[in-house]
């Protein structure tokens, strides 16, 4: 008999009022792939942009849909050909599949193990987070040691690992922020941190060699300004004028990031190293997705929301 599972659906396109909690069928895990128990699950802003039909045209979705990539959990059952992994690990990654629910299966390309130091709900935090991050400073932007490089938008749940991964490597890190996130900002690592509600980005900035603009339309303009001429601004929220860029002679990247097991497992070392660390924003009953989405939407705060759908065990 099919097993069934609590998730968060919708039916069309719309705001947060569209998210019901539903019985749903759990699909079985296919070849590559585990069904994983899912004890957390991320709420991404992309999440909310697809609900709300803003990527339609690119990304179209069919209803019902359950939003959530950003998984952590347990493994409850193996698909066929899967050696990798065992029934009964902790695990986090992305799931294409729908992760606002009980079970969900997921590719074993894009799950690695759970560091044992970390909760599920911390562990959901991660994957899009720290990918985008990663993949922005080193593959899109070539970030070297030495180099200086500028993250708008440093508190947010990429932002918060942008300026981890950019100490790590041991660039000089100017970053961006609201007053009440300066401090929890330094204490990733950034050498500079700029109130942007009180000191204007672009007055204090000429010479970075990399700008990391995770904030989009606001920012775009004070990040071509921060670069130096002949500078890479890497943007996962927007586009700059062309214009604008020209002026500056920047070399623009903008990339949807790829979540990958490698990469999973690298974040899990430096955490287990002591050298990465998660935020959460808050956390939310799975029945409180609304609730969730509203509060992301805001586009401030601290580190990743996340939703919780089974007690720790
Ligand atoms: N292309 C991709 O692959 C990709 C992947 C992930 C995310 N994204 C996109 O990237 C964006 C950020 O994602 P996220 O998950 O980091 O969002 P988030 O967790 O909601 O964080 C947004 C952050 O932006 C900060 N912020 C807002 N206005 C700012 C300003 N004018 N200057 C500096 N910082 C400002 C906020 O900090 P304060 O509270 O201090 O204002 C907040 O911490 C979203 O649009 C998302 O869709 C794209």
């Amino acid at each position: 008999m099919a097993k069934q599972a609590q998730a968060i659906r919708i039916h069309n396109y719309g705001g947060p009022e569209e998210l019901k909690l539903e019985q749903t069928q759990i699909p079985d895990p296919q070849t590559d792939e585990v069904l994983v128990r899912v004890y957390a699950v991320g709420v991404n802003p992309v999440d909310w942009k697809i609900t709300e039909g803003w990527m339609k045209d690119f990304w179209p979705v069919q209803f019902p849909y359950i939003p959530g990539r950003d998984i952590a959990g347990i493994i409850e059952e193996v698909g066929p050909g899967v050696t990798a992994f065992q029934k009964g690990q902790a695990v986090f990654g992305q799931s294409a599949k729908g992760g606002y629910t009980e079970y969900i299966p997921a590719s074993i390309n894009t799950l690695a193990l759970k560091p044992d130091t970390l909760s599920f709900e911390e562990a959901a935090a991660i994957p899009v987070g720290a990918t985008t991050a990663w993949q922005g400073l080193f593959d899109h932007g070539d970030l070297q040691p030495g180099q200086t490089v500028l993250v708008q938008g440093a508190s947010g749940g990429v932002g918060l690992f942008a300026v981890q991964f950019a100490h790590w490597k041991g660039a000089r890190v100017i970053a961006t922020t609201s007053s009440s996130n300066v401090d929890f900002v330094r204490s990733l690592g950034a050498d500079r941190v700029i109130d942007y509600t009180s000191e204007p980005v672009e007055q204090a900035v000429h010479d970075a060699d990399l700008v990391f603009d995770t904030v989009g339309a606001p920012t775009l303009a004070s990040s071509l300004k921060a670069l130096k001429n002949g500078g890479t601004l890497v943007t996962i929220a927007g586009q700059p004028e062309e214009a604008q860029a020209k002026e500056k002679n920047a070399r623009v990247e903008r990339f949807s990031a790829q979540v990958s097991h490698d990469l999973l497992e690298t974040f899990a070392k430096l955490i287990q190293e002591g050298k990465l660390k998660v935020e959460l924003e808050a956390t939310y009953p799975l029945a409180e997705a609304a609730q969730a989405h509203q509060r992301s939407k805001t586009g401030h705060g601290r580190g990743r929301i996340v939703l919780k759908v089974a007690n720790q065990q």
